[in-house]
């Protein structure tokens, strides 16, 4: 049984889809034994209730340093078991002592097709607004290992979305959500879970 931990900061929206795909057996072996918030407002808080998950907050500013919050994050994660640290709509950059503790054991949502649209300054309601400015015609999402850079792992899985004519910033950031975030992030927990993902020589294989 692969155990994971969601990391969270907002809505919750991947999230419940994790928890719908568990629900409704399009993922398999797998159980979410923490949510963690950098958030405590975050309404995925309510959703990890709802489903009586347990769920932790740490929130930068609570810590006098970057360090110290790192090291709070790392602690949480050891103490919940988690094999698998999942990075759901989460905003928090990842310190290096994690990704050393969690080698090819973190993934990430990202609301492109990397490495389109991606790295610094890239993320939520920003990617599609600049997806739009530059007139693309395809977008999508991307669920990729998290290494020591920003939006740099891996790639596991990708999907494609049609950018519509009169697409607003909000419309096309649902869209992708509806049509690729949520398909693509529960298929590569279940991939994951049932042993047919390695990375080798830098890149993810599929089995
Ligand atoms: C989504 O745009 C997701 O791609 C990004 O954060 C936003 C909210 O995600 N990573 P969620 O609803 O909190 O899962």
């Amino acid at each position: 049984m692969l155990k994971i931990a969601v990391m969270v900061s907002g809505g919750g929206t991947n999230l419940q889809a994790i928890l719908d795909g568990i629900r409704d057996g399009k993922i398999t072996n797998t159980e979410v034994v923490r949510v963690i918030s950098n958030s405590r407002k975050a309404y995925a808080l309510e959703r990890a209730a709802r489903a009586g998950i347990p769920a932790v907050c740490v929130t930068r500013k609570e810590y006098p340093s970057p360090e110290a919050f790192d090291d709070a994050l790392l602690a949480a994660l050891q103490e919940s078991g988690a094999d698998l640290v999942v990075l759901a709509g989460c905003l928090v950059v990842i310190g290096e002592k994690i990704v050393k503790a969690y080698p090819n054991r973190i993934i990430n949502i990202h609301p492109a097709l990397i490495p389109s649209f991606c790295g610094t300054g890239y993320y939520g309601l920003n990617v599609h607004e600049e997806v739009l400015k530059r007139g693309v015609k395809i977008t999508g999402a991307t669920v990729h290992f998290v290494d020591g850079g920003t939006d740099t792992g891996p790639i596991l899985l990708q999907k494609a979305v049609e950018v519509k004519q009169q697409d607003t910033p909000k419309e096309l950031q649902l869209r992708v959500m509806r049509e690729a975030e949520w398909v693509i992030l529960p298929q590569a927990i279940d991939l994951i879970a049932n042993g047919r993902v390695s990375v080798e020589d830098g890149k993810t294989v599929i089995r």
